[in-house]
């Protein structure tokens, strides 16, 4: 059936976030309607907002979400009614060479459900009944989504909501970095740039991975602060634009094995690369805006054997690092109770994402 539910959305880029009254439509062939428990707002949603990353509006945001299975469209077998889902924002055909290699995150297809369902077509319409865009296949910032069921997990329904609903991305894509892209090795040494919902992560990753020695680096103090919490041993405040990559070599010789850049900007990429030591691997998480570039120092490629990468969604593969990501959570390993600064009812949108702006939060959920 088609459900009314309250959706955060990005009418015009550049304006805050509004909260509308949606019209949600049934789930077609492989998909299912999810009642949201709670949604992490995270800075992809914001720069889907200041157009960095290009979602055209009108746009539902929300791709953090986790809730439970209320409605089943035809032919869905693997999930129920009632079970408990985390939303998954990559598309995956399933068939394609890196599907088939087990590295969904650079499905070929993954182009078709940028801003609509894989099929192409949204389930979601505005008062007016106008169809509205949904972020990466997902729109979950919203009391109800349909979703295709490749852009669910089902997860253990004991972990609340909102803590769940970390790991559709923050918790993922920060730790995924570490444990999949890098394969950070015990012992080793960190840097961390940018301290917030998916630095932190990158950041308790390496701790659990064992890393000797992590460096945080943010701006910010409220941030390098949450950054000791989760396992930084090191911490170093910066202003924009200033180089700290010989700061870094101070703190660990020849420069940390690992660097990862979390905050989408070309200039911390070039640093990330230049700290590392000979040898070592630069990873880039943050999404810079599309006309954004970086420089590496060409000889450093062949005299220093540098390596410099990108992480997308962990390199995760979201069916198998999931469940292993709550698993940590339930071993008292991995924090996602400390990662939630505030919950915010739906109303109260514009100011999670005014506060995420301001850099208040480690991450804002709204909660439904
Ligand atoms: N690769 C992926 O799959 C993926 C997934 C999710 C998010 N992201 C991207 O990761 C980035 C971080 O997302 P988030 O939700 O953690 O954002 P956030 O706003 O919570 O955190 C960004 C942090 O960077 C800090 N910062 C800003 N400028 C800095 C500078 N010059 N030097 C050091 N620190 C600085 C801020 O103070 C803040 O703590 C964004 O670009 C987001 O789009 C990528
Ligand atoms: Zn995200
Ligand atoms: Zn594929």
């Amino acid at each position: 059936m088609a459900r009314n539910a309250k959706a955060v959305i990005c009418r015009e880029l550049g304006r805050p976030v509004v909260v509308e009254e949606i019209r949600v439509d049934p789930p077609r062939r492989g998909e299912v309607t999810v009642k949201l428990g709670a949604c992490g707002v995270c800075h992809s949603d914001l720069s889907a907002t200041d157009g960095t990353i290009s979602m055209p509006p009108p746009l539902v945001l929300g791709h953090e979400a986790a809730g439970e299975v209320v409605e089943l469209g035809e032919g869905v077998a693997s999930l129920a009614l009632g079970d408990h889902v985390v939303s998954s924002f990559i598309y995956m055909c399933g068939k394609c060479r890196f599907c088939s290699a087990g590295r969904p995150v650079l499905c070929l297809e993954q182009g078709k459900a940028i801003t609509t369902l894989p099929d192409g077509s949204v389930r979601t319409r505005d008062a007016g009944g106008n169809p509205l865009s949904v972020f990466s296949g997902c729109g979950v910032m919203a009391e109800y989504a349909t979703l295709h069921v490749d852009n669910l997990v089902k997860i253990d329904p004991q972990i609340p909501f909102d803590r769940a609903a970390l790991v559709g991305c923050a918790v993922t894509t920060g730790v995924g970095a570490v444990f999949n892209t890098a394969k950070v090795a015990p012992g080793s040494s960190v840097a961390v740039f940018g301290c917030g919902g998916v630095g932190l992560n990158v950041i308790q990753g390496a701790r659990i991975a064992g890393a000797g020695r992590i460096v945080a680096i943010d701006t910010m103090e409220s941030k390098l602060e949450m950054a000791r919490r989760f396992g930084a041993t090191d911490v170093l405040a910066v202003k924009t634009g200033e180089d700290i990559s010989k700061q870094i070599k101070k703190i660990i010789a020849g420069g940390p094995d690992y660097a990862f850049e979390c905050v989408g900007s070309g200039e911390l990429v070039a640093a990330a690369y230049r700290s590392i030591r000979r040898g070592g691997l630069a990873v880039v998480v943050g999404v810079a805006k599309a006309d954004d570039s970086t420089t590496v120092r060409t000889m450093t490629l062949p005299f220093e054997e540098k390596t410099l990468t990108g992480s997308y969604f962990g390199s995760s593969v979201p069916r198998l690092d999931f469940p292993r990501m709550l698993a940590l959570y339930r071993s008292g390993k991995l924090m996602l109770d400390e990662l939630i600064t505030r919950r915010y009812p739906i109303e109260e949108a514009p100011q999670a994402f005014a506060d995420l702006q301001a850099g208040r939060n480690a991450r804002g959920v709204i909660v439904f």
